[in-house]
């Protein structure tokens, strides 16, 4: 895991502007994890979230989601990570790709505010750990150092 973490800092910091720092960060994701089917990162606009990043199968239709809707919406609202072992047992989880088993949110934060989140769907059942939570965390600080440049 910290060989890809350096590998998605150095992308990051690489990149020309924001925009492609994030797609560089959700290709390495879905690339190097096992785990990882579909990767987005959304970026808070008013009180809505908007996809600006994704690698996977296929594009969700949920590119505009509000705040404190889906899981989503709740790891922006509360600022905090979001996992959901599984998700047809989870009422505020909304569906994007039917193959989905678990999710992973975690907030993208600069200067104590959320910007933004990395979103995670597994077609794995509970498929996210402690590992994950380090690296997406890393990742999420890396951006958002990158943001606030
Ligand atoms: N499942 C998310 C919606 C986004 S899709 O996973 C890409 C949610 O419940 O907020």
């Amino acid at each position: 895991m910290n060989r890809v973490v350096d590998e998605i800092q150095k992308a990051i910091s690489g990149a020309t502007d924001f925009t492609e720092a994030a797609q560089q960060a959700v290709e390495r994701l879905r690339d190097r994890v096992a785990h990882y089917n579909w990767v987005g990162i959304y970026m808070v606009d008013g009180d809505e979230l908007a996809l600006l990043a994704w690698d996977g199968p296929e594009a969700t239709e949920h590119t505009r989601i509000q705040i404190g809707q889906g899981i989503c919406g709740l790891a922006a609202e509360r600022g905090e990570m979001v996992i959901v072992d599984d998700v047809d047992r989870d009422p505020r989880y909304i569906a994007c790709f039917p193959s989905t088993k678990s999710e992973i949110v975690v907030p993208i934060i600069a200067d104590d505010r959320v910007i933004g989140e990395i979103d995670i769907d597994s077609d794995s059942p509970a498929a996210f750990e402690n590992e994950d939570d380090r690296l997406l965390n890393e990742v999420a600080r890396a951006l958002a150092d990158r943001f606030t440049q």
